[in-house]
C-alpha cells in the first residue's frame, strides 16, 4: 500500500485539558488511487492529513508513505520528505500576492530536485495564457488552478488537498475536481482529499469517514465516476 497508517494517535493539551484528536486511526490507500476523507468540522481530518504530509507529528502509531516510515523521520528528513514527495492544495490558495502566476510556481520549481517544465504544468491547468497576471487579477477557480500547478510542479508522489473546492461554486468546483482527476491520470499522482461534500466521494477509489478522531466507516468504489458526473 502506498499510504499505510496504523494506530495513529494525537492529543492536543492546553493546560489541564486534553483533546484527543486522533484515536487510533488505521487507513490504507493504493499507489495512483484517489482517497477522500469525509467528516464533520473538528473530527480530525486536517490533523490526519498534516501528519501524513509531514507538517505535523502524531504522538504514537505508524505512518508509511511509499515505503518511507514518515513517523520515524527526524526533523531534517521530514523537511526533505515534505519538499520532495508531497504537494499541498488548500481551500484558500495561499498564493504569494506580489508574484505573478509563473513566479508563484517558479518559487517551488527552483527548490525541487526534478521539477516538471513550468509552462507544461501551466498548460495542464489551462493557465498558460494568464501566466503574467497577479493572483488578485484571477478568479477563485483560476487561483486554485495556479495553486494546483504549484503543488504538482515538483512532481510529487502524493498530492494532499484540504477542502480544495471549499470556497468555490459548484461549476468551478467540478472543473477543479476534473483537473485533479486529470493530474491523477496523467502523472500517476496519488491524491488524498478532504471534503465536507459527500457527493464528491463518488470520484474516489476509497472513502474514509471520520468522526471525533475515529474512522467510523470506509468503503471502496469499484468504479469511481468522472468529476463531470458528480451531482451536487
Ligand atoms: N494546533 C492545535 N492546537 C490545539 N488544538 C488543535 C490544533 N489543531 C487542531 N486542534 C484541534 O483538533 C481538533 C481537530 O482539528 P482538525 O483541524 O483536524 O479538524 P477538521 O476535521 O479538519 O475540521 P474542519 O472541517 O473544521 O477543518 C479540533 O478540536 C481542533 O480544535
Ligand atoms: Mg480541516
Amino acid at each position: 500500500m502506498f499510504i499505510d497508517v496504523s494506530d495513529l494517535r494525537k492529543t492536543y493539551t492546553s493546560g489541564m485539558i486534553k483533546n484527543e484528536v486522533l484515536k487510533g486511526i488505521a487507513m490504507k490507500l493504493g499507489k495512483g488511487e484517489i482517497g477522500v476523507i469525509l467528516g464533520p468540522s473538528g473530527s480530525g481530518k486536517s490533523t490526519l492529513m498534516n501528519i501524513i504530509g509531514g507538517v505535523d507529528r502524531g504522538d504514537s502509531g505508524k505512518v508509511i508513505v511509499d515505503g518511507i516510515e514518515v513517523s520515524k523521520l527526524n526533523d531534517d528528513q521530514l523537511t526533505e520528505y515534505r519538499r520532495e514527495a508531497v504537494g499541498f492544495v488548500f481551500q484558500f490558495y495561499n498564493l504569494v500576492p506580489n508574484l505573478t502566476v509563473r513566479e508563484n510556481i517558479e518559487v517551488v520549481s527552483n527548490i525541487s530536485k526534478s521539477p516538471l517544465n513550468i509552462d507544461e504544468v501551466l498548460a495542464e491547468v489551462q493557465m498558460l495564457d494568464k501566466k503574467h497576471r497577479f493572483p488578485r487579477e484571477l478568479s477563485g477557480g483560476e487561483q486554485q488552478r495556479v495553486s494546483i500547478a504549484r503543488a504538482i510542479v515538483k512532481n510529487p508522489k502524493l498530492l494532499l488537498c484540504d477542502e480544495p473546492t471549499g470556497a468555490l461554486d459548484f461549476q468551478t468546483s467540478r472543473s477543479i475536481l476534473k483537473l485533479l482527476q486529470q493530474v491523477n491520470r496523467n502523472f500517476g499522482t496519488t491524491i488524498l482529499m478532504i471534503t465536507h461534500n459527500t457527493a464528491i466521494s463518488a470520484m474516489a477509489n476509497r472513502v474514509f469517514k471520520l468522526r471525533s478522531g475515529e474512522i467510523v466507516d470506509e468503503w471502496v468504489n469499484q468504479a469511481p465516476i468522472p468529476a463531470e458526473g458528480i451531482e451536487w
